[in-house]
Parts: structure tokens; C-alpha cells; sequence
């Protein structure tokens, strides 16, 4: 069965991030049903989903609840439009977001994939200062190896990585400073900012972790001080929590761990348990306050995406708040981010093929050292992953691991093995 589908998926789907001419050969799996922590393919074998299909999946596939309470929304309305017009079920999940996020009084923007939401809060923080009568803060502080998305505004706020650096002549300018791997890397940021605060429209960060360059982490306090210093200094900050909101971290977010309220946060993937595309620029009520104004005036935010708040996908979104809250999901991570440290320490650290493994809640990069072609180790290993019935992707020579929010140990045992059993086969 595999190989006639993947026979139909090359002659017709394009896929990003992965060269189509040898899309064959790099044991791509043909996915048609999921149950819990596995994916199953056409020929009913299961695989570990080790990266949370793209570190969206939090409670597991395949859930009855959301999957009922998506079925429920689907029989009363599948789409209604957001621009001008409103539904009951996207006024339901605000209203629980509002419970959950560390913005203040805060005020919902729907978009559908985390770019998009990174888009709108560039934009928004463009347009603040213009609303509030002030022309200059134009520009954004950001990191290097940071990732934000690819649209071209999120591309120009992230760092050129992946091989995007061909799209450097569309990409804005930032003022950037080093990224977390950087020993001095807030004080660089923190002397930008005092420097450019006349200019700056707001500064961009991924709380905690640089997540797709690799899993580079920061001391929380860093990141409190970082944020304290800009917000004295009037600058907006935007946390882009697209990949460490809902849990990853061992905190609903990371801006939790931080002990920060950013102006804006950016949130998507895990929103609606990795379900359903939607993602949401979250700002506080002093942004939002400064696009009120007369009607057709230039205070108007004019954007909007004709899927902003769609009702199924905020069905989903609600259902899994309710379901993380109830069962105290997010209380369980730091005990499995505990256990899945020990794992790491007894079985991947030894071996000397790695050279690094870094680590905050269930969000894991384990550095490989090199061989050949950078990238090359990453992809054989995980190639050799897939073979034993474990999903996983690299970043370069970085393998990923970010399981669920609710594998057992014994899921955590198997992920960790078959990495260590991949690694001693490849090298
Ligand atoms: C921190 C961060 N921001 C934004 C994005 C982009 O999200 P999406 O792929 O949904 O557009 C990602 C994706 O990995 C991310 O890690």
C-alpha cells in the first residue's frame, strides 16, 4: 500500500521544507489514522509520534471529547465570517483564554497558523504607536536564530535559517542582537534597547526557548529582566509563544516560567490540542484601547484572514482548555519532563556521538555531532527512528523529541531508546 500512495503523493503534493526529488528515499510515512500517541499508516503500522506532528499534537489524536465537541459545532455552523460579524463559539474560547493567558485584560485576534498571528502583531505594534500620535518607533529588536514563521514579515522578524536566506531581498530590517546561545546575549539586547527605544516599535522574542534553531534555552530571570528593561523604557513586547504555549514548558506558558506580561503574545499550534489550524494574537487592553476611535478612521486595524475565528477550530480550542484544566495536564509535565531527563541522562548522554542535549519541560534538542554534511546525521537518525516505529524530524544535526503532554513513561522509555539504538546504528 505505502508505496502506491507515495507513488500518487510525489506526482501531485508539494511539500515545504523537503526537497521533492528525493522526498522518496527519506522513508516518508503515509498517515491514516491515529489513536493516542501513534500514528498509523496505510499498511496499520504504528509510530511513536515523538514530535507532536510538528509540536502542535498536546493530549494525543484521536480524542473522543474533542472530537465530539468538533462533531457538535460541525452540525450547528462549520464557518461564519469574523469581520464585522461574530459566533457564540469563538466568544465561548476568549473567554476562557482570558482565564489562562498572561496578558492583561486582554483582547483576542484569530488568525490560522502561527505566522500569521506573529504577522499581526508586528503589524499591530507598527500601528499602535502611529494611533497614539507617534511616528518614529518604527523598527523591531530581535534575536538571532530566532524563528518566527514564513510569511515574509514573520521571516524578516526570525533569524535566516533552513535555507530561507534566499529571501533575504523581501525581508524588512531589525536591529538584532545574539540569541540565547550567546553568553552576553541580554546585555547586547538590553544595551539595543536603551540605545533605539526612540525607534523602536517593540521587541520580539521566544520566551525561554529558541525552539526551531534548535532548542536553545535562556535563564528565565534573563528573560524577566529583558522584558522589565523594555517595558520601562515604554517599548512594546511581543512573546511569540506559538510553539511553548499550552503546556510544552511545564507552565500553560512560558511567559509563566518567566514571570512576565508581554504586550502581545502570539499563540497557535498547540491551541486547539493540534487539531485544528487556528492561531491568535492575544494583546493587552492598552493596545487594543488605542484602535478605538470614530468608524472608517485610520485607528481601524484593517487586517483579517477570511478563517479568523472560525467555530470548529474555536470548538476544539475550548474543549481542550477544559480538558487540560480539568485533568491537570499541564501540573503533569514537570514530573515527565523529570523522568524524561533521567532517561536522557542514562542513555543519550554517555554516547559520544552527542555533544549536546538541552532540555526545558517536554521540549528536547539533542545535538549530534558532525558528520559529513551538516544536517546529514540528523536525517539518517532519524530515518533510523521512523524504521523502529518512532516519529521524529530533525532541526540540522539537532534531533527533536517533544512528545505529548500525557505519554506515559513508558512511551517517554521507548522515544529515548530507539533514539539511543538509532544513533549507535548510524554512527
Ligand atoms: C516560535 C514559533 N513561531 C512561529 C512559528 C510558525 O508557526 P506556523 O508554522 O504555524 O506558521 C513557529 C513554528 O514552528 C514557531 O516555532
Amino acid at each position: 500500500m505505502h508505496d502506491q500512495w507515495i507513488k500518487r503523493d510525489v506526482k501531485r503534493v508539494w511539500h515545504g521544507f523537503t526537497q521533492m526529488s528525493v522526498f522518496e528515499e527519506m522513508s516518508p510515512i503515509v498517515v491514516q489514522a491515529a489513536e493516542g500517541p501513534y500514528l498509523i499508516d496505510v499498511d496499520d503500522k504504528k509510530y511513536l509520534d515523538a514530535i507532536s506532528s510538528l509540536w502542535v499534537t498536546t493530549i494525543g489524536h484521536n480524542n473522543n471529547e474533542i472530537n465530539e465537541a468538533i462533531s457538535i459545532q460541525v452540525n450547528k455552523v462549520c464557518h461564519s465570517t469574523l469581520l464585522g460579524n461574530t459566533n457564540t463559539a469563538i466568544i465561548e474560547l476568549s473567554e476562557a483564554l482570558t482565564e489562562i493567558v498572561p496578558v492583561v485584560d486582554p483582547h483576542f485576534l484569530y488568525a490560522s497558523d502561527g505566522a500569521a498571528s506573529v504577522e499581526q502583531a508586528l503589524k499591530i505594534a507598527f500601528q499602535y504607536w502611529l494611533n497614539i500620535g507617534i511616528s518614529q518607533r518604527s523598527t523591531f529588536l530581535t534575536l538571532t536564530s530566532g524563528y518566527h514563521g514564513d510569511t515574509i514579515g514573520s521571516l524578516s522578524l526570525g533569524d535566516s535559517g533552513f535555507g530561507t536566506s534566499i529571501f533575504d531581498p523581501l525581508k524588512f530590517n531589525t536591529i538584532r542582537t545574539p540569541g540565547y546561545s550567546s553568553e552576553n546575549w541580554l546585555y547586547r539586547a538590553i544595551l539595543e534597547l536603551e540605545a533605539n527605544y526612540n525607534s523602536l516599535a517593540a521587541v520580539v522574542i521566544e520566551p525561554l526557548v529558541q525552539g526551531a534553531s534548535g532548542m536553545y534555552i535562556a535563564d528565565p530571570l534573563q528573560i524577566t529582566e529583558l522584558v522589565k528593561v523594555a517595558q520601562d523604557l515604554g517599548i512594546i513586547v511581543i512573546a511569540d509563544e506559538v510553539a511553548t504555549g499550552f503546556g510544552r514548558t511545564g507552565s500553560y506558558f512560558a511567559s509563566d516560567l518567566c514571570n512576565i506580561k508581554p504586550d502581545i503574545i502570539c499563540l497557535g499550534k498547540g491551541l486547539t490540542a493540534g487539531y485544528l489550524p487556528m492561531s491568535v494574537t492575544v494583546v493587552s487592553n492598552r493596545i487594543y484601547e488605542a484602535f478605538l476611535g470614530k468608524d472608517l478612521s485610520q485607528k481601524t486595524f484593517y487586517h483579517g484572514h477570511s478563517f479568523s475565528g472560525n467555530p470548529v477550530c474555536a470548538a476544539a480550542a475550548k474543549k481542550h482548555i477544559e480538558i487540560l484544566q480539568r485533568d491537570k495536564i499541564v501540573e503533569s509535565v514537570p514530573s515527565k519532563a523529570r523522568f524524561l531527563k533521567n532517561e536522557l541522562d542514562r542513555k543519550i548522554k554517555k554516547l559520544t556521538e552527542v555533544s549536546e542535549i538541552r532540555q526545558i519541560g517536554l521540549m528536547v534538542g539533542v545535538e549530534l555531532k558532525l558528520k559529513g554534511e551538516p544536517g546529514l546525521a540528523g536525517r539518517k537518525v532519524c530515518a533510523e527512528c521512523v524504521k523502529r516505529g518512532v516519529l521524529m524530524r530533525p532541526l540540522g544535526d539537532v534531533v527533536v523529541l517533544m512528545p505529548h503532554l500525557n505519554f506515559t513513561q513508558e512511551h517517554i522509555s521507548k522515544m529515548v531508546s530507539v533514539l539511543a539504538q538509532s544513533i549507535s546504528k548510524v554512527f
